[in-house]
Parts: C-alpha cells; structure tokens; sequence
C-alpha cells in the first residue's frame, strides 16, 4: 500500500496538484492515479465542482470567442494551469492561427507538461511565475517575445484571485495589471462565491500541507464587480457563469442563479 495521499510526499511533481486535479475534472490527460483520487475525495464533500470546472472551461472558451471577433488577439492568462483540453490558444486560432497566447503559472510542476502541450504550436507560451509581481511578469522575456502592449491584450484570471487573499490586496494587483492595457484592453476575471462545499472541497487540499499557496478566499458577485472599477463591463456583467452569454439553451441548467460562481468581462475606455 502507498502512502496516504500527499502525506509526507517530498517530490512535488507526484503530489496530487490543483492544475492536474481540474485536468481529471476536464477530462484531460495530464494527471496522476493520486491526483484522481483526491479528487474524487473533494468530490465527495462538493458533488458539484467538476460541472462547475466544466462550466468555467466552457465560459472561457465563450470569452475567448467573443474577443477575437471583438478584435482582441493577444491574450495573457494569469494562473493558467495546465493548457490542456480545448482551451485558449485552440478557440483563439480556430479563429485567427496568428493570435498569441501566453499562459503563466507559478506552479514549477506543471512546466513540462504544459510546454509539452504547446510544443509545436506557434503563437503560444508557457511561463513560470508569479503574478503577484505585475512589472517583473510583464517584462519577462517570455512575455514579450509575444505579447504587443501597444496592441489590445486582454489579461486572463479565470479562478486566480480565489488565492489572493484580503490582505495581499487583489483590487491593488488587478489595478496593476489593468493599468498596463492600453486603450482597447480587456480584463476577464472568473472567481468562486461563497459556496460552503466548495470551501469544504478545498479544505481537503489544503489540509494536505503541500499545497504552495494561501487558503483560498471566496468572494461575492459584488466584491468580484468592484474588482473592475474604471472598465466597462461587457453585457451582461458580472453573472453567474453559466449565463454569461451561453451558446446555446443547454448551456444552462435550470437554476443558472444558483450557481455561486461569477464571471465578467471589462474592457478599458
Ligand atoms: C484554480 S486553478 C485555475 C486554473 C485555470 N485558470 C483554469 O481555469 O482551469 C489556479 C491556478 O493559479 C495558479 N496560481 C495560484 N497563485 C498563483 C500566483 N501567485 N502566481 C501564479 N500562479 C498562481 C495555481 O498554480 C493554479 O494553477
């Protein structure tokens, strides 16, 4: 027998990781045996979270839609993750091969199998690094080998700030990020509420002691509104994400209002 999931696992890249657990949710193939079976345990105390992980995956892929045929081509996701499973960089250049795509995470675990992921996809990147640090990120040569700031880019944080906590001021890190768009500039920004399975599915993770980041903060549809003062907000503002423009009816399930999972995109003046 193993030992207990993440118990003293000293090697990081084996240890169940939130990018690969929501990989299993999306139905990648960039995770583990312990990475499934975690998440299997969170799903038992948040039956709900893989549909809401799908729901965000396929919210994602709707804003991305809706930028490159608003003109915006450059895109610069913050927390990323794996980019696996039909993400940005697929939707961006269904519509335009020549769009850029840089995907950042600080998460040194998942940098080989996201660049494995990318190989030999033009237009794309994979960085290593913390967003919490905006200036020294926006001059990373991995960023602006693709990314234009004279051009509209739109910055990416789909599930981020639920690991900036209060006091690492996340309105002070958007304003920063959003500071640096030019005219034309969007900011997408997607972020659990107050959901207490969710809070209780996390806690696992947490409790597990590897994880590398803080404890994770949900946040209201109004604080996730404020986050993007001096934007205006695409219609239909910030929503419940399964009404944020769907395709199709099916999209929805029958009480979209209760789904505590927000979503908005903001597109500067
Ligand atoms: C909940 S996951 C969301 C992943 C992806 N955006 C998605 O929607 O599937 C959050 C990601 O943010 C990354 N992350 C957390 N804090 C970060 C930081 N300070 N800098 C860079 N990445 C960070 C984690 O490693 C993780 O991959």
């Amino acid at each position: 027998m193993g030992l207990p999931i993440g118990a003293t696992d000293p090697d990081p890249s084996v240890a169940p990781n939130i990018a690969r657990i929501r990989d299993y949710w999306v139905e990648g193939t960039n995770h583990t045996e312990q990475d499934r079976r975690l998440a299997q345990r969170i799903e038992l105390c948040a039956p709900h979270i893989p549909y809401l992980v799908r729901a965000q995956r396929s919210l994602v892929r709707r804003m991305v839609r809706h930028l490159m045929r608003a003109g915006v081509t450059q895109f610069l996701d913050l927390g990323s993750g794996l980019p696996n499973a039909h993400y940005v960089h697929h939707v961006a250049h269904a519509e335009d091969p020549r769009a850029r795509v840089v995907y950042v995470d600080a998460d040194t675990s998942i940098e080989a199998d996201s660049r494995a992921l990318l190989d030999g996809t033009d237009n794309t990147a994979f960085v290593v690094a913390d967003v919490r640090r905006p200036a020294e990120l926006l001059a990373h040569p991995g960023v602006t080998a693709l990314i234009d700031p004279d051009r509209p880019v739109a910055i990416l944080m789909i599930e981020l700030l639920l690991h900036i906590p209060d006091a690492d001021d996340p309105a002070g890190l958007v304003r920063s990020y959003v500071d640096a768009l030019p005219s034309g500039g969007h900011l997408a920004l997607s972020h659990f509420g107050e959901d207490d399975q969710v809070l209780a599915g996390f806690r696992i993770f947490e409790g597990l002691r590897f994880g590398q980041w803080p404890a994770v903060s949900l946040r209201s549809r109004d604080t996730l509104e404020s986050f993007f003062d001096g934007l205006d907000l695409v219609e239909p503002g910030v929503v419940p994400v399964p009404l944020w423009r769907p395709d199709s009816e099916d999209e929805v399930d029958r009480n979209p209002e209760r789904v505590r999972m927000y979503a908005g995109l903001g597109r500067k003046p």
